[in-house]
């Protein structure tokens, strides 16, 4: 049984990160230990000729726990867990914590989760879960499972309905503001109910790929309310999770809304974590209908997607989470958007027009208004690489003051 803990969110000196995760590691058995021998998994630490030990790895808790190789497979919220590496499966679950209860809002021990590979698994996961759920409860068929979400959702959701056999029904929003448009939203939801037997798994994104938009919950479940819809609602905060719940403490999206059941975030987006860091959420109970029973030589089975997985990514989100705590990283946030804001005023100041969500660090520049060149030299990301209609600038860590002067000086 992995160990559940309750300590509040809060930031630790390099000392103390160093400390919690030596001690994560002394935990977990070792491939290098020769009294308590692990001899019967595939794994062991990394291959010595190309990573090898050095001395400043003593310092450096992530690399120090890359090289132990421990595997995850499998969710540590919930059940057994393997017994190998439970020191590091705590922290994993510490991190679940930390985003459903401290981020997120919801109530103590009431959230499952895990690192997943990233916003794509995360989503696959979520519409798989709701899909087996429907399927046990209702009777559907995949196909009879509509998946609810607006133009600007993220590819992956196209992804998950291929995989899954879901009808995917995408909806336009509005093209000044971004938001769903609740007459084609209602007409999906009529047409669908006139084929007969369905069920909707709804995506609402807490921060669109393209303009960091925020979808509004309320409109969308009156409408489904009043359809007498059955239906199951999952947030893909991929780009969004790891600033808006810190930027704007009065996030109407949240795991505080019990109409929500499950959460995507990305910590290698905006919390600056390595590749390989998803974060999938979701309520307590709903995992059951993805418990794969033959992955019997996994203790505690298998609920996840992936399988096998890196503990020590796991690691990175936890130290990064504690590294600044939430103060810290409110901190970190409001600088980001101070300097999105100064962004904004340059393009406004040279009527370029965009839009960008408010709390977030997204700017959309409208195609037309765009030099190529600066398009090109500046590597934005355009919403279609053929035809361009958006160019997009995400104010990250290294885009400071003296990079956004250097771009507005293109007009
Ligand atoms: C909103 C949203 N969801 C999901 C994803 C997919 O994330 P990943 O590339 O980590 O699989 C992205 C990636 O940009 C995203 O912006």
């Amino acid at each position: 049984m992995s160990v559940k803990t309750s300590a509040p969110w809060q930031r630790l000196s390099s000392e103390e990160l160093e400390e919690r995760v030596r001690a994560a590691l002394a935990e977990n058995a070792s491939y290098r230990d020769r009294d308590e021998p692990v001899l019967g998994v595939p794994g062991t630490v990394l291959d010595r000729r190309v990573f090898y030990d050095a001395p400043f790895l003593e310092h450096a808790p992530f690399l120090s726990c890359m090289l132990e190789n421990p595997n995850h497979i499998g969710c540590h919220t919930l059940g057994l867990s393997e017994p190998i590496f439970p020191g590091t499966q705590a922290l994993e679950v510490e991190v679940v914590r930390v985003c459903a209860e401290e981020l997120l809002g919801a109530d103590p021990g009431t959230v499952d989760g895990y690192v997943a590979t990233g916003g794509t698994e995360a989503n696959i996961q979520a519409l798989w879960v709701f899909r087996n759920r429907f399927r046990e409860r209702y009777g559907v068929t995949s196909e009879q499972v509509v998946v609810l979400h607006s133009e600007d959702t993220h590819y992956s959701i196209h992804k998950a309905c291929d995989l899954l056999g879901l009808t995917p029904a995408t909806l336009p929003v509005d093209p000044a503001t971004r938001a769903l448009q609740l007459g084609p939203l209602r007409e999906a939801v009529a047409a669908a109910q006139r084929r007969g037997p369905v069920c909707f798994a709804v995506v609402l994104n807490l921060g669109t790929t393209m303009f960091g938009s925020v979808d509004r919950l309320d409109p969308v479940l009156e409408v489904l309310e009043a359809a007498q819809a059955r239906y199951e609602v999952h947030v893909d905060a991929a780009f969004g999770g790891f600033i808006y719940p810190l930027t704007h403490p009065a996030n109407p999206l949240s795991l505080r809304r019990p109409e929500v059941s499950s959460f995507t975030l990305d910590a290698h987006k905006m919390l600056q974590a390595p590749y390989g860091t998803g974060v999938y959420l979701v309520r307590k109970g709903y995992l059951a209908s993805v418990c794969t029973q033959e992955a019997s030589y996994v203790r505690g089975h298998d609920y996840t997607l992936c399988g096998s997985r890196s503990g020590a990514n796991a690691v990175a989100v936890w130290l990064i989470l504690h590294a600044y705590g939430p103060e810290g990283g409110r901190e970190f946030l409001a600088q980001l958007l101070a300097r999105t804001e100064r962004l904004c005023a340059g393009l406004d100041a040279r009527r370029v027009a965009y839009f960008r969500e408010p709390h977030m660090n997204v700017v959309a520049l409208r195609a037309e208004d765009v030099p190529p060149a600066a398009a090109r030299r500046f590597h934005l990301v355009p919403d279609d690489h053929h035809a361009p209609r958006w160019w997009k600038v995400v104010v990250m860590d290294h885009v400071d003051d003296e990079l956004i002067e250097r771009f507005l000086a293109a007009w």
